[in-house]
């Protein structure tokens, strides 16, 4: 009997994301810097005679929807496997986050097959597999800081002196008790074409020039898909307006919302922080005191 393997499924962060345009087969272009918390989920994973999923909250899907039980089928597909996996996922990233968390969980189960499979392929051969399963999971793949470009599926790491702006800076995560559904906030940014869109050129300066400047991670934050989100939501921008005048912080929100996040000091006492955030946002609020990979 094998013992099943454990594996880390962190959550993402979009640091910087440029919504460029709409592109003829219906998705978005972007260009986003994309970094790994060191909070997430845990997946397990052991030989079965089928596949088969086991999550411990209720509210995920166990079917074959769900990303993990889609990379088995792809890795199937594209190795010719012909194993089958039990998979037991901790769930604690939030749905409709925009903190990655299927994408990410659909990504390190194609590790863990890749692993209980006998590594039949190599990591770069993962990605293209990765993004047969949904934009955002190639990022995952790849340890560290990434540039995302495309839809999400062209992954190339932040040079090494932008990285370590970034690696283990502690970041406070925090997601009201609603989520935002990703293919609706795309509907609304097509809807208010062309200005909800950063050009390309504009998008690729802007992080051109943090990459070759010394400024700190804050200085790389941007999202232009919070409007089409703050405009429906106004929860979002009144607490985000409220931490930014009276705590001092510069919160953005990440990928298409609900969760954002601030950077902290080290000796920052987050807890009067998430104080003020569940007393706006109600005890069902989800903060999250971490640090980058
Ligand atoms: O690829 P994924 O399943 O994560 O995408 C969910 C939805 O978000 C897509 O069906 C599409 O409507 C939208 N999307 C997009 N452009 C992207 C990524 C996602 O329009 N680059």
């Amino acid at each position: 009997m094998h013992e099943p393997l454990t594996y880390f499924s962190p959550a993402k962060l979009n640091l910087f994301l440029a919504i460029t345009g709409r592109r003829s087969d219906g998705f978005h272009d972007l260009v986003s810097v994309v970094a790994k918390l060191k909070w997430g989920d845990t997946l397990t994973i052991a030989p079965a005679e089928t596949d088969a999923l086991e999550c411990d909250d209720p509210a995920v899907p166990v079917d074959a929807s769900n990303l993990v039980l889609k990379a088995a089928a792809v890795f199937r597909e594209a190795t010719g496997w012909r194993g089958a996996a039990k998979f037991v996922l901790q769930k604690r990233i939030p749905m409709g986050a925009g903190l990655g968390g299927g994408s990410s969980n659909g990504a390190i189960a194609l590790r863990a097959l890749n692993d209980l499979a006998g590594r039949p392929l190599d990591d770069a051969a993962l990605v293209p597999l990765a993004a047969k399963l949904g934009s955002d999971c190639a990022a995952f793949l790849t340890a560290g800081p990434v540039v995302m470009r495309g839809r999400g599926e062209r992954i190339e790491a932040l040079p090494e002196a932008s990285a370590a702006r970034l690696s283990g800076r502690r970041v406070l995560v925090f997601k009201p008790s609603f989520g935002i559904s990703t293919p609706w906030a795309y509907q609304q940014m097509a809807a208010r074409a062309p200005d909800s869109y950063c050009p390309e050129e504009e998008a690729q300066l802007r992080l051109q020039r943090w990459i070759e400047s010394d400024a700190a991670a804050e200085a790389l934050l941007y999202n232009n898909m919070e409007s089409v989100a703050f405009e429906k939501f106004i929860a979002l921008p009144t607490m985000l307006e409220e931490l930014r005048g009276e705590c001092g912080l510069a919160p953005r929100m990440s990928g298409s919302g609900s969760a954002c996040f601030a950077f902290l000091p080290e000796g920052a006492d987050a807890s009067a922080i998430a104080q003020r955030l569940k007393d706006g946002w109600g005890g069902e609020a989800v903060v999250i005191d971490s640090r980058l990979e």
